[in-house]
């Protein structure tokens, strides 16, 4: 068969979709297998794009987004920053995960290598092997102070065909939070050797002891090769909404707008009106979820941290727990009978990159009965 080519072909399920999607409407489980909370988005955003829609706005729009939206995006991060964003870094993708294939366009080509910093959520690997790139994961260390990788560690495998490193910080899976000395000395390489940083920063505001985490929006200038993706879905539960932002180099706003053109020619319409109101207007939204998430982690860190089968490394970010279960080989077998005998949802991990196949993610942004129930049931699970 050579119609489609064979990256495409040999296209597999991740490991979430194999564990989950057997079960997706099925009630009776508790789903900590996805990325997402369980909260509706909150009214005053919803209203927003309920009146955008009575307002007319059903029409194409501007490819890399509305002017009010990067307006306001704009607003946002000199205020989250204290910084001074160039409004042509700021562009609209529909949703984060577009942004980072149109990053990943923009990098690399067939046979290109790509670092990509793991753990890490298996779409991304998706996206570059799509391209065809060659990917080297580069796993962070789990230490008794939490998941670690150094810059000078990600420098070290740089080669001459290398396009592009990923790195997602906050980190899904596993709460790595890299420094912001670490942020310097990345960017410093990277500028040197116009090395394209593809800097995931979705989690930005799932942080337990700061309002935001350590950005590279703080550091690049208008032209290093930085491309910052983030989106909506997680501070301001809008997963479904399909809309996020970019800050990228300043020449590149041009190319992103084509490239937009190619994707779905720019974020849904009435979403950027939601998107706004979000920026606008959230904040105290995103406060009682940061209080949410801290809380969640409490209770997964109290039920994890001595168990005799877990090695459990607090996560510093974002809203997952990644533990290890001591002597286990086959973490999709695990995850699948956890989901039979108990009714319990989570990630297998060797879906999150080599070097995982004993672990397993559960996301704690959930109602802190359900998490705990979804808890007991995994716990009991273990004593089996
Ligand atoms: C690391 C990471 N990047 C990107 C995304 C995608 O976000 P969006 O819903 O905006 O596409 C996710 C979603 O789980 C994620 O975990």
């Amino acid at each position: 068969m050579h119609a489609i080519r064979p990256e495409i072909e040999s296209f597999g399920q991740n490991g979430i979709a194999r564990t989950a999607l057997a079960r997706l409407h099925d009630d009776t489980v508790m789903p900590l297998w996805f990325g997402e909370g369980d909260e509706v988005t909150p009214d005053f955003i919803c209203n927003a794009a309920k009146a955008s829609l009575d307002q007319g706005h059903t029409f194409y729009t501007h490819t890399r987004g509305r002017t009010t939206l990067r307006a306001a995006i704009k607003c946002y991060l000199d205020r989250l920053y204290d910084a001074d964003v160039h409004p042509d870094r700021i562009s609209v993708p529909g949703s984060a995960m577009l942004g980072v294939n149109i990053c990943a366009q923009m990098a690399a080509s067939k046979g290109d290598h790509v670092i990509i910093v793991s753990p890490v959520w298996p779409n991304i690997e998706a996206v570059f092997r799509v391209i065809g790139a060659e990917i080297e994961h580069l796993r962070q260390r789990p230490t008794p102070g939490g998941w670690q990788i150094t810059a000078d560690e990600i420098i070290a495998s740089v080669r001459k065909e290398t396009r592009a490193i990923f790195l997602n910080s906050p980190c899904n899976p596993t709460g790595w939070v890299m420094p912001r000395a670490e942020q310097l000395r990345l960017l410093e390489f990277c500028r040197e050797r116009d090395l394209l940083i593809i800097a995931d920063e979705v989690y930005h505001r799932c942080v337990f002891d700061a309002p935001v985490a350590p950005s590279f929006v703080e550091i690049a200038s208008d032209e290093d090769p930085v491309i910052v993706v983030n989106g909506f879905s997680k501070a301001w539960a809008m997963t479904g909404w399909r809309i996020g932002w970019v800050v990228a180099p300043k020449r590149l706003a041009t190319a992103w707008g084509s490239l937009s053109e190619c994707f779905n020619t720019g974020a849904n319409v009435f979403a950027q009106a939601g998107a706004t109101a979000a920026l606008e207007e959230g904040e105290a939204f995103v406060h009682a979820q940061q209080s949410k998430f801290s809380k969640g982690r409490a209770i997964v860190s109290a039920a994890f941290k001595e168990h005799p089968r877990l090695e459990y490394i607090e996560p510093q970010g974002a809203f997952y727990a990644f533990p290890e279960v001591r002597g286990l080989t086959d973490s999709a077998r695990f995850a699948e009978t956890l989901r039979d005998q108990m009714h319990v949802g989570v990630a297998p991990g060797y879906t999150f990159g080599p070097g995982n196949e004993s672990h397993f993610r559960i996301c704690f942004a959930r109602r802190h009965d359900e998490l705990e129930r979804g808890l007991e049931g995994i716990l009991r699970f273990l004593e089996g």
